[in-house]
């Protein structure tokens, strides 16, 4: 097969010290690839003016795949504040630029797999009745849209006039027709229905193709009858195509009160942007939180892995670095997963299994103890350790049992 360039985006903070050791692994389990350096990140903004520059979408454009790890983003004024003194007042505006990427590759598949490794000190545990204990495993996907919904970016702050005329037409803007204008804020929440086929349909697949019993449309139609009721539509038309996988329907607000209650029950979850958002980050904290949460953002062309934390700026300075590698190595696996080289990714969930039921090496989070200096003299693992007894474990015999329990 010839060999793969992928583009790697390190970002800001902690990103910098997890992609490396990524890389590291997919080298040790034998995936041959060139890798090319792409910027994006607080670094660009500063000094560009832009998070994202577009020789970074001309690489992704170029070579389709993209592994990331991080980057800072800071409130808008803060944001303006740091902007090189040269870019001030030009009219530079700050934008996301995951969120960016996801609008001009079209990247509306975001997706979320949320897997409890067992012996993970982190996975959620229940009380039983009788006092005891009890704990669920977790495997649940989530299948998240990526470019609509309220972070589809269409919103004011002092809204123009054109815009509070047209609200003005819903008899439901009547209680805000008199706010002044620097009083009010909009964000527009827009879904539309070939998007909303696109995120369903690939939620039902996946349930096919993996064998997951249900797919659930995580919404609130009940109140956001027209977005959440289009999304709802939608999803009832797809499974009609998939008569063997029940939809099951949930509202936001109760799926994540009945998180820690079932979680076992759910397999595919599919919901529109924010709400995806939420209930990934909710699954995720049921099985290791931001040290396990990998994610993809898919499109037609173009696909980029991350791990779900963010740049943790705490952590980006300290030597030896002690962050949790595993969401970035799980995050190269879906990548594997993504080109065809599932053996691959199935070789490293398989070591990552292995050490997690080890149970030898285990970073701060995995030990409950604070992070920072000390982390490591009270018994933790650096990131690199943690690497590299992932790195020992690549084709080693895991046992069966652990196995099938764990993937
Ligand atoms: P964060 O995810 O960077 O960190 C929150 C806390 O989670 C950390 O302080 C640490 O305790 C823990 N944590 C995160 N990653 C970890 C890992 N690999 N291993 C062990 N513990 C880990 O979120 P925070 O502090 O809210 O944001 C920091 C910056 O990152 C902000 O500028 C934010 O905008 C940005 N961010 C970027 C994201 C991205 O690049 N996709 C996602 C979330 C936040
Ligand atoms: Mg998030």
């Amino acid at each position: 097969m010839a060999k793969r360039t992928i583009v790697i985006m390190p970002g800001d903070g902690i990103g910098n010290q997890v992609l490396p050791q990524a890389i590291r692994v997919l080298d040790a389990v034998g995936f041959e690839a060139d890798y090319v350096h792409a910027d994006i990140g607080w670094e660009c903004w500063v000094e560009e003016g832009n998070a994202l520059p577009e020789t970074t979408i001309e690489l992704l454009r170029e070579h389709k795949v993209g592994l990331f790890g991080a980057i800072t983003s800071k409130p808008k004024k803060d944001a303006e504040a740091e902007l090189n003194p040269r870019l001030k007042g030009k009219g530079y505006q700050y934008f996301s630029p995951i969120v960016t990427m996801r609008q001009r590759f079209g990247l509306d598949t975001s997706l979320r797999p949320c897997l409890s490794f067992p012996g993970n000190p982190l996975n959620f545990i229940r009380k039983t009745p009788g006092g005891g204990f009890e704990e669920p495993k977790v495997d649940v996907v989530i299948f998240r849209q990526g470019t609509e919904g309220l972070y589809c970016g269409v919103e004011w702050s002092n809204p123009p006039r054109q815009v509070h005329d047209a609200l003005r037409t819903h008899p439901k803007f009547k209680p805000f027709e008199n706010v002044a204008g620097e009083d009010l804020a909009i964000s527009v929440r827009i879904i539309t229905r070939p998007a909303a086929r696109r995120i369903c349909e690939a939620a039902f697949r996946h349930a096919r193709q993996f064998g997951y019993k249900s797919v659930t449309i995580c919404e609130k139609p009940n109140v956001l009858r027209e977005t959440s009721g289009l999304m709802e539509e939608v999803a009832r038309k797809v499974q009609k195509q998939y008569s063997e996988i029940p939809l099951w329907s949930t509202n936001i607000d109760a799926q994540t009160m009945w998180l820690t209650k079932n979680p076992e029950d759910y397999g595919v979850i599919v919901a529109s942007n924010l709400f995806g958002d939420v209930i990934s980050d909710a699954f995720a904290g049921l099985v290791g939180g931001l040290g396990f949460a990998a994610s993809g953002n898919i499109g037609d062309e173009v696909a980029v892995f991350e791990p779900t934390h963010g740049s943790a700026p705490k952590y980006a300075e300290l030597d030896p670095p002690i962050v949790n590698p595993i969401a970035m190595i799980l995050s190269a696996a879906m990548m594997l997963d993504h080109i065809g080289e599932r053996e691959k990714a199935e070789t490293i969930r398989n070591a990552i299994a292995a050490v997690v039921a080890e149970g030898k090496v285990r970073t701060y989070d995995m030990l409950r103890i604070p992070g920072g200096a000390k982390s490591i003299a009270q018994g933790a693992a650096s990131t690199t350790e943690m690497t590299d007894a992932i790195l020992d474990r690549l084709g080693a015999p895991v046992e069966a049992t652990m196995l099938s329990a764990a993937l």
